[in-house]
């Protein structure tokens, strides 16, 4: 008997192509993993543990990502969230705000900031100069997919899972579309007639 489960029609029609399958997800996420635990062990050796590094999975889109990053990770690593939104409905971005902020103070902090997308820029490059002024030790940026022909503020990423060339709107893994499709198990591109018109 097949385990492959069937995805619901209403989760499928507005599909335009599968971009990234769940097996080069999961592949790429544990290459990631390997990559940031050497670079962690690298910099901060026996003081790994009693500076832990925090990972700040941001909300709500990176959470799938986070899940599965942060357990390809072989050194220690704390969780907090922050939920930067600017998207609201749609999928044209708007001005920047704060809906929830970390629990912690992070000075003197390691932070790992886990992104789903990197699109302007405008999320991380505010985000990065933020943490940073509250006095962390270091901030670093890992994001599973990165749009550079859609920039318009420069952000250097630490760690990138896939680089997107394509001009299309993406859901899946994490990503949605009027907060539908995250729970899809691969990146798909959404189908122009599903979001132009809105
Ligand atoms: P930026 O600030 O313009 O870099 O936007 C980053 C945010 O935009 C991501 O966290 C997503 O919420 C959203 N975003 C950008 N492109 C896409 C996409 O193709 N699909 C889903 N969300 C996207």
């Amino acid at each position: 008997m097949s385990s492959k489960k069937v995805l619901d029609e209403s989760l499928t029609r507005d599909i335009e192509c599968i971009m990234i399958s769940a097996a080069q997800l999961q592949a790429r996420t544990q290459e990631l993993g390997r990559e940031i635990s050497r670079d962690y062990r690298r910099l901060l050796g026996s003081a790994l543990e009693e500076n832990t590094p925090i990972a700040i999975g941001l909300l709500r889109g990176a959470i799938t990502f986070m899940a599965d990053l942060t357990r390809a990770l072989s050194i220690p690593i704390e969780y907090d969230f922050m939920q930067p939104s600017s998207y609201g409905q749609s999928h044209e971005a708007g001005p920047l705000r704060l809906l929830h902020d970390l629990t912690q103070p992070v000075v003197g902090r390691h932070l790992l900031v886990i992104e789903d997308i990197v699109d302007t820029g405008q999320t991380l490059s505010y985000l990065k100069e933020k943490l940073l002024q509250r006095g962390a030790a270091s901030v670093k940026l890992c994001a599973l997919l990165d749009k550079p022909a859609r920039r318009q503020q420069a952000v250097t990423l630490d760690y990138t899972g896939f680089c997107i060339e394509q001009d299309a709107f993406l859901v899946g893994y994490g990503l949605d579309y009027a907060e539908r499709y995250r729970n899809l198990p691969y990146v798909a591109a959404l189908k122009p007639q599903a979001y132009q018109g809105e």
